[in-house]
């Protein structure tokens, strides 16, 4: 049987998943391909470190450039992370006439663009499946079996640490901080926890996403991005009371007229009856609204080494494939049209918002005023008195923009009786 000769880069969490995949199930694999997908090398930083997985020691190797230069290797699989030095050697396989597979959210997100025309240039395939929520798949879909659709909206929970932490706080009543602790403790929160809580990483996914989607190329610096670290546990359990689940979402939508979109990341109310409201913990789910098909929702494990091994080793046989049939370089990078990015304030949503003020007589009509000069109209309001002269109100808006709602709430922070606002929050529907 034919054999396809891979070359991996990193054998951390997704390249020990990689290669265990691609040993337990080789069997099936090379009956499925056609070839059997072999590993020539692998490279690593520290030669000397214990490895998840037990691997020829021979076909390891602390020198990256053994593996992007070996001219036997049909496949090389980046799996070290980061933009730099992950860029600069997977530009040189392509140069090297390699085909590419990739899990790498930062670099796709900020590099990907050239680079999947650099393979394209030379026909080479360039995927990266375990990229963009894990195991789930979700690029291939929307490249291929999607493909007949205009995409409205594409709206997920990508990011499994924050949904851990949100759900966490949900279930006990528990404070952000005290949640992510513990987190880090159990493995499931890095011990610098900025790229999940502050919602970098599911900015990443969200811009790949984007820019398949609606077939503009979405720059990361374009995504307006807020994480979760102002979410109190209160305003769960008052979300909870009205009905709604928070959760951090990744949204791109495509104006009507096809020729503007936004893409936000930000924590939301949902309500329960929302296909994403029931995903918990450290699922990832993505849902997809498209002209013709409608609403499609892919649901699984959104990181982890077997799951993203399993994009990844998805990805290889589909480059193995083309290379027998002598076809690789089909799909490159479909961005052909440049759309507008509405910005942030533009965009309109409905809005939660909480305070605290004195309780007295005409507090309530002081502030719908104010919301009223804004032209921010009103689909509920709930008061509950604190204490004896103080107490928390609660108005969820109908769709405004966000710079109307910011403008009002600014005049009415200032208010003599407004003690507090607290927060305010997106709401989907
Ligand atoms: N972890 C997940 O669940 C997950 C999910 C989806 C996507 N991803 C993406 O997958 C990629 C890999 O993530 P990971 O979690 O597997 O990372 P990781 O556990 O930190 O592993 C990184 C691997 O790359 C090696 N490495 C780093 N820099 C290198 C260099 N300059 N030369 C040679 N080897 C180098 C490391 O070698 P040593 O082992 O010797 O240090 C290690 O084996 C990232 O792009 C990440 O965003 C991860």
């Amino acid at each position: 049987m034919r054999q396809i000769k891979i070359g991996i880069l990193g054998l951390g969490v997704v390249g020990s998943g990689t290669v265990r995949i691609l040993q337990e199930n080789a069997d099936e694999i090379a009956q499925r391909v056609g070839a059997r997908l072999v590993i020539k090398k692998i490279a690593v930083r520290d030669l000397g470190k214990p490895r998840a997985v037990t691997v020829d020691r021979a076909l390891l190797t602390d020198n990256p450039l053994a593996v992007i230069d070996d001219p036997e290797i049909d496949i090389l699989a980046e799996l070290i992370g980061g933009v730099e030095p992950a860029h600069e050697y997977v530009l040189r396989a392509i140069h090297g006439g390699k085909n590419i597979v990739t899990a790498n959210k930062e670099m796709m997100a900020k590099a990907g663009h050239d680079l999947m025309e650099a393979a394209g240039e030379r026909r080479r395939d360039f995927f990266f499946e375990g990229s963009v929520a894990g195991g789930i798949p979700i690029i291939a879909p929307l490249k291929e079996a999607l493909a007949g659709n205009r995409v409205r909206e594409v709206m997920g929970i990508v990011n499994g640490t924050t949904n851990y932490i949100l759900t966490k706080m949900s279930a006990e009543g528990a404070a952000f901080e005290d949640v992510l602790r513990e987190a880090q403790e159990h493995g499931y929160a890095e011990a610098d926890p900025t790229s999940d809580v502050d919602g970098w990483d599911a900015q990443y996914k969200i811009a790949i996403l984007s820019s398949i989607a609606f077939n503009s190329q979405v720059k990361v610096e374009d995504v307006a991005t807020q994480g979760i670290r102002h979410i109190q546990a209160r305003d769960i359990e008052v979300a909870r009371e009205l009905g709604y689940r928070i959760k951090l979402l990744a949204v791109g939508q495509q104006e009507d007229d096809g020729r503007a979109m936004q893409v936000r990341v930000h924590p939301a109310l949902l309500p329960l009856s929302h296909p994403l409201a029931s995903v918990d913990d450290v699922f990832n789910a993505v849902l997809v609204r498209g002209d013709a098909v409608g609403e499609v929702m892919f649901y699984g494990r959104g990181a982890g080494s077997l799951p993203t091994g399993s994009a990844v080793v998805g990805d290889l046989v589909a480059t193995s494939r083309n290379i027998l049939s002598d076809a690789t370089g089909r799909i490159g990078c479909t961005c052909f049209e440049a759309k507008r990015m509405l910005p942030p304030e533009a965009v309109e949503t409905k809005f939660y918002t909480r305070m605290h003020t004195a309780d007295r007589p005409k507090v309530l009509a002081s502030i719908a005023n104010v919301f009223g000069d804004f032209d921010v109209s009103i689909e509920s309001v709930v008061q509950k008195a604190v204490t004896d002269d103080d107490a928390e109100i609660v108005w969820v808006t109908h769709k405004v923009p966000q710079s109307s709602l910011r403008g009002a709430l600014d005049v009415i922070g200032r208010l003599p009786v407004v003690r507090s606002v607290n927060n305010w929050i997106r709401v989907e529907e």
